[in-house]
């Protein structure tokens, strides 16, 4: 049975103080991750390690960002084996912001998953349409493509995949796709992954939805069949609200 998954996208917000804070709410809050459903947190990098010293198993750790080598001469990067070697279990990949603004394109992200998954790391990998590509009707195209590249990984590797439907001109716009929207393509990616690895591995794959979900939209973006969950940024940084999301979905 595939899990649910709620997982929290700080960004790169939060000073020290106030990202301890939070991370101490969420924990203090009662919900204990299970086989079925996990809370998972990605704060900024820097923080990581002293998360995974606080945790009490209530929530998974995951890095937002890391390079794709093992190791060697890459200043200021961070490796996935260094993420896995302090106690982290997840990271992301293709997130909008990471294709547009640093320029990731399929090859690095491929070579990312491959160095995530050769760490024993999960990911999550995002995928998601521009306003303009949705405006001109190529959006189904835009996301078949994405999850295409998904091709090169075994059934086995897909199990430690989930996927992230975020559309770019939903994140951080308080503009929620509507249920039908997300709903027609969360069907669409289970689809897809079906034909590239067979329906038992669809079924078992998580799909979660990004995009300004809030405590007010994620009850009735959760009652869709094909969405298992969301992956949130700014409802994270508070934690009622991510309280909330969390609660929303059953
Ligand atoms: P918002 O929830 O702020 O729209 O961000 C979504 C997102 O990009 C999560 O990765």
């Amino acid at each position: 049975m595939r899990k649910k998954i709620v997982a929290g996208n700080w960004k790169m917000n939060m000073l020290k103080d106030e990202a301890k804070k939070l991370f101490s709410e969420i924990l203090s809050m009662s919900m204990e991750s299970s086989d079925h459903k996990i809370t998972v947190v990605f704060p900024p990098s820097i923080y990581l390690a002293d998360f995974v010293r606080q945790n009490n198993g209530k929530v998974m750790l995951g890095a937002q960002n890391f390079h794709f080598s093992n190791k060697g001469a890459y200043t200021g990067e961070l490796s996935a084996g260094q993420i896995k070697s302090i106690g982290c279990d997840f990271v992301l990949v293709g997130h909008s912001e990471r294709r547009t603004l640093f320029m990731e394109d399929d090859q690095v992200l491929l070579l990312k998953i491959k160095s995530a998954l050769e760490s024993d790391l999960q990911v999550i990998y995002c995928c998601g349409e521009s306003l303009e590509e949705r405006e001109q009707g190529i959006y189904i195209n835009k996301i078949r493509n994405q999850i295409s590249l998904l091709k090169t990984f075994s059934t086995e590797e897909m199990m430690a995949i989930s996927i992230a439907y975020e559309p770019i001109w939903a994140i951080g716009t308080g503009k929620t796709a509507s249920p039908q929207q997300a709903a027609e393509m969360h069907d669409l990616i289970r689809a897809e992954v079906s034909v590239l690895f067979g329906a038992e591995t669809s079924e078992n794959t998580s799909i979660l939805y990004g995009g300004s979900c809030s405590p007010t939209n994620a009850h009735e973006l959760f009652k869709c069949n094909n969405i298992d969950g969301g992956l949130i940024g700014g409802a994270s940084l508070e934690a009622n609200s991510f309280h909330a999301i969390i609660s929303a979905c059953q």
